[in-house]
């Protein structure tokens, strides 16, 4: 258990023995200020309020009811009634050998949303954040033990295809071989879609090919099967580099919902949830009304026949609901989908496609800027690829490792280099807001200092090297830890606080408050480490055995820490 759970349940059951009613907690978490103490309990106010009695009197009687005998050093009572807990330094050196210890969960099934690109184009950075923020989620999750369930809804499907296709047999008449055809995916689409734009014959192919391939044509089934399979290695290509779990058993695209999607028209017809209007099919949902009080409308087939994003996204949710059993379904969705996902979720109640004990969630998250404030464009104003994003970061990257470092060999420099710079693009998106807009900055995500990818990885490094200097393995390394100074007890402290963090992260899906947590780790192991000699020869060797394992604690989590962000370390740079 936790420092702050254990404490919560020792106030608890004091105040309760005061006959202070259930509803009133102790309000317990990190003292805001160490030189008062290392933990507050806030809650005599609220009691003493519900109570009608005064707050400072009621705080003394919960000190003097609550057992905290081996764990506080000292208690006291501040401004109207505020308990400051300081704690015996032995207590937290025993509860650092628990550190680790993942705190024991009931798994659930859990199916997280996440990546989905169109296969119609390239990778862009428009994907980057569903991609890894969804990406960390999964790692938190499983981490706590969670049944993980990874979805990848590609964009296979749709209108745009029809037009491809017919771009790709073009090509192929041509005696262009499919594999070259395709090789660049956004010359391929500009191609299409000049031809469709210009020639009108072309444009018919591409619309009879979208009819054709909806009813199972066997020819433009095959081109597009060609095209599908093409693009998709390109993602993995992608995901690959980006140290991303997905692959493509975790592919569940929109063309697998296609034979589900007449029946979840006529079932919401059935439900009298979706009716004829302009002869299309539409559910209007009241409870998402606008100012006016107009239900809001979702189509679910349009008055040509065609079915919608939204009514592929339904029948998705109801086969998470059915066929995978899920407890929690997270969607990692850029926000200006929000109203789709409200309305989709609303219209699966109603139909009953998800019971209320389900929790459909979606994480939605901001836009990447430029250094302009607009949304993040090259110089000539055109999307940026995502795999030449990637490989300018890691370039810089080993730019500045060969300037900083010369005792590194080319294939150590190159390494390093992969791990700083698609960490850097990763941690930087990883610790904003995630629902807040970002500008992506070259220099700021790059720098060794701050609250960067590089800061951290390095942070790693320094403490490696004690070890490598000592001649010991830090993996094995096992210690038994005296507290006697305040920055090892900051250190402590902190290094307590990560399985609270994860588990914060893994309800509100902030993956920011991780990056947040691992930066002040990393920033009070260097004042620990610049105050607290380790390795000196004027050092008591337990001093030095328990600074190790201080040492070993902080390597330990700031790599698993890391490794939850998706994030590699090394042990040089
Ligand atoms: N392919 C969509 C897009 O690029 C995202 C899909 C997200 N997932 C979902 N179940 N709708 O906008």
């Amino acid at each position: 258990m936790s420092i702050k759970n254990t404490l919560n349940s020792r106030f608890e059951t004091a105040m309760h023995s005061l006959n202070i009613p259930s509803e009133c907690t102790p309000l317990l978490n990190l003292s805001g200020k160490p030189q008062f103490g290392d933990y507050q309990a806030n809650g005599a106010m609220g009691a003493a309020k519900h109570l009608k009695t005064n707050p400072r009197d009621l705080a003394q009687k919960i000190l003097d009811q609550v057992d905290l005998a081996e764990i506080a050093e000292k208690t006291d009572i501040a401004g109207p009634g505020f308990i400051n807990i300081t704690l015996k330094n032995d207590y937290i050196a025993d509860c650092l050998k628990h550190c680790l210890d993942k705190p024991p969960i009931e798994p659930s099934n859990v199916v997280i949303d996440y990546s989905a690109p169109n296969l119609a184009k390239e990778m862009h950075v428009g994907h980057l954040r569903s991609t890894i923020i969804g990406d960390a989620l999964a790692r938190v999750l499983e981490y706590q033990g969670q049944n993980v369930i990874r979805q990848n809804h590609m964009g296979d499907w749709g209108t745009q295809f029809g037009m491809l296709i017919a771009e790709l047999e073009l090509q192929l008449s041509q005696g262009e071989q499919a594999e070259l055809a395709l090789s660049d995916l956004e010359v391929f689409y500009q191609q299409s879609k000049k031809h469709f734009d210009a020639d009108p014959e072309f444009a018919d192919t591409a619309r009879a090919y979208v009819v054709k391939l909806q009813s199972g044509d066997a020819n433009c089934l095959k081109l597009w099967q060609q095209f599908i399979d093409v693009s998709v290695a390109h993602n993995s290509d992608i995901y690959q580099q980006l140290n991303v779990g997905l692959t493509t058993e975790h592919i569940k695209p929109e063309s697998a919902y296609n034979d589900d999607l007449k029946w979840i028209v006529e079932d919401l017809e059935n439900k009298q949830l979706a009716v004829e209007s302009d002869g299309a099919k539409v559910v209007f949902l009241d409870q998402l009304a606008d100012k006016n009080g107009d239900p809001s409308p979702m189509i679910v087939q349009k008055s040509g026949g065609g079915f919608l994003y939204a009514t592929t996204d339904l029948a998705a949710l109801k086969y998470r609901v059915d066929t995978l059993n899920v407890d929690r379904i997270l969607y990692f969705i850029d926000a200006r989908q929000s109203l789709h996902m409200k309305q989709v979720f609303a219209t699966s109640r109603k139909a009953n496609y998800a019971p209320d004990t389900t929790s459909l969630e979606h994480h939605a998250f901001g836009t990447m800027m430029g250094s302009d404030g607009k949304p993040f464009k090259t110089r000539t104003g055109g999307t940026v690829k995502l795999a030449d994003l990637l490989v300018e970061s890691v370039e810089r990257a080993e730019k500045l490792v060969r300037e900083k470092n010369t005792d590194l060999n080319e294939q150590e420099i190159i390494t390093i280099a992969r791990k700083v710079g698609i960490g850097a693009v990763k941690y930087a998106d990883l610790s904003k807001t995630r629902t807040n807009d970002y500008i992506f900055d070259w220099d700021a995500m790059l720098s060794f200092e701050g609250n960067t990818a590089p800061y951290l990885q390095y942070a790693y490094t320094r403490i490696f090297s004690i070890f490598r200097k000592a001649g010991i393995e830090l993996e094995e390394f096992s210690a038994k830890i005296t507290i006697t100074e305040s920055q090892e007890k900051q250190l402590a402290l902190k290094l307590l606080q990560f399985n609270e963090v994860v588990n914060q992260v893994a309800i509100d899906c902030y993956p920011h408050s991780l990056c947040n947590y691992l930066y002040e780790l990393s920033s009070l192991f260097m004042s620990f480490y610049e105050h607290c000699p380790i390795l000196k020869s004027d050092i008591d060797p337990e001093t030095t055995q328990s600074r190790l394992q201080l040492c070993a604690y902080s390597a330990t989590i700031l790599k698993q820490g890391l490794d939850l962000l998706g994030i590699e370390v090394m042990e040089k740079m």
